[in-house]
């Protein structure tokens, strides 16, 4: 299991090896689908689609990874699970047992770390808008680290805070990674942080924060996007830290961004290879005596989940295309639509069976772009089977919205067999509980 998160080894049976599926999926005694131990098929019938299915094992491997990762290289600091890719409390719960510590963006997420029962000090915080109430929160839980992103910030924090409070400067490094447009965050143009070539930006900050008695700077920050395949643009985003540190630099929070296999022809970096690069690039520009914060959010949870759903129609329409419609779509995943991410599917029911009927995969909301996975090759679709996505489990849960009146699905961990609702699926009841 260790081996697969550390080497992206090549895949040979294409379900158990498979660096799209949660480790430890395989196909079993009835040719079904099998992860963390359950029986897809079985599952669904109990528990309904659709839904996200997760194999804790997975989560947690990926988790120590990370720890290892840092531990071999002897690293002082903290590794942060950025929760706005899976804010489950079941999985701030998993990850604050890993030893990890946890980067949140709201008040929100704030709350459901200490509902989770995180350490305070292991908390920290970002937003490029950060409210009143969410400064004053944040202050009174005793945080880890306020991430300050603009000049409003520093007034309206120094205006609300009674004691000093630890911050990090968020800086935009100048650096782009190829990655979908929106998810880049790490260029001059950004809402995001202080430009470090701007000279009315992160210089100016930190000369600014220095000066302040409210707000004690002991670092910076810089997150340069998501999905990244490139190890190259952190090097160059932790050089232009470098660029702006003085004495005062103890804390280097260096992101998070490790890409992850959406298909098999996907090959993303090892986590030990993405840790040792930006561990390399910080001792290299820092030297040993900073504590250095990563923060992965998707690399965590991604292959980690799948989602299981079911066949309700199957239209073909000759000479054009076969539609496949199931029980969710962009309710449940709308990152195809936001960003034309690519997925791979396979019918749960027939996990071993060679896929051989080239199918659109299509949703179920009122829109025709409700499109899961364009031209994908399953064994024989019909009403009735069990269609699964793999690598749901970063973004999906956590970008769920119940367009169309759909109910959000549950959030179910399976671990040796044994599966547990973690997250219930929403009722109609739901629906209508805040009308006033
Ligand atoms: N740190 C900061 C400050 C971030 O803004 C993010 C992600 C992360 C860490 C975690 O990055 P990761 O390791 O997951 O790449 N909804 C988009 C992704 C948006 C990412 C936002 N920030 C998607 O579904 O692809």
């Amino acid at each position: 299991m260790a081996e697969q998160v550390q080497s992206g080894a090549v895949a040979s049976d294409p379900i158990a090896d498979s660096l799209v599926l949660p480790i430890g999926s395989r196909v079993n005694e009835r040719g079904r689908l099998e992860v963390g131990g359950c029986d897809i098929v079985e599952l669904v019938e109990e528990h309904g689609t659709p839904a996200y299915v997760y194999a804790e094992d997975d989560l947690r491997a990926r988790a120590r990874a990370y720890r290892e990762a840092f531990e071999r290289r002897g690293v002082d600091g903290e590794v942060l699970f950025a929760s706005k890719a899976f804010p489950a409390t079941a999985a701030y719960k998993l990850f604050a047992e890993e030893g990890l510590s946890v980067d949140v963006a709201s008040g929100g997420e704030l709350h459901i770390a200490l509902a989770a029962g995180f350490d305070p000090a292991r908390i920290h915080m970002h937003g490029n808008n950060k409210s009143d109430a969410e400064i004053l929160m944040a202050a009174q839980a005793g945080i880890g680290h306020l991430i300050l992103d603009s000049f409003d910030e520093i007034e309206r924090a120094e205006r609300l805070l009674d004691a000093p409070m630890r911050v990090l400067i968020r800086v935009t490094p100048g650096v782009k990674p190829s990655t979908h447009d929106f998810i880049t965050t790490g260029q001059l143009d950004s809402k995001f942080g202080f430009g470090a070539g701007d000279p009315t930006g992160a210089a100016r900050a930190i000369e600014r924060v220095l000066a302040s008695d409210k707000l004690e700077l002991v670092g910076l920050h810089a997150h340069i996007g998501s999905q990244i395949f490139e190890l190259e643009p952190y090097r160059l985003a932790i050089a232009a830290l470098g660029e702006l540190a003085g004495d005062w630099c103890k804390v280097v929070d260096v992101g998070g961004g490790l890409g992850i296999a959406y298909t098999a022809a996907d090959r993303p970096p090892s986590i030990d290879d993405y840790v040792g690069t930006k561990v390399a690039g910080v001792r290299e520009v820092f030297g040993d005596d900073v504590r250095m914060l990563i923060e992965p959010g998707r690399s965590l949870v991604a292959n980690a989940g799948v989602t299981a759903y079911r066949i309700g129609t199957v239209k073909e329409i000759p000479g054009i295309r076969t539609y496949v419609a199931v029980d969710g779509g962009m309710s449940d995943n709308l990152r195809p639509m936001l960003y034309g991410s690519r997925y791979e599917a396979l019918i749960a029911d027939r996990a071993s069976a060679e896929p051989d009927t080239t199918v659109t995969v299509a949703g179920m909301h009122c829109e025709s772009g409700d499109v899961l996975v364009r031209d994908a090759v399953l064994a024989a679709p019909a009403v009735g089977d069990v269609l699964v996505t793999p690598a749901t489990g970063a973004y999906g849960h956590a970008m769920a919205n119940n367009y169309n009146g759909v109910t959000r699905p549950p959030v179910i961990f399976c671990r040796g067999g044994k599966a547990r609702v973690v997250v219930r699926r929403e009722t109609f009841d739901d629906l209508t509980a805040r009308d006033v």
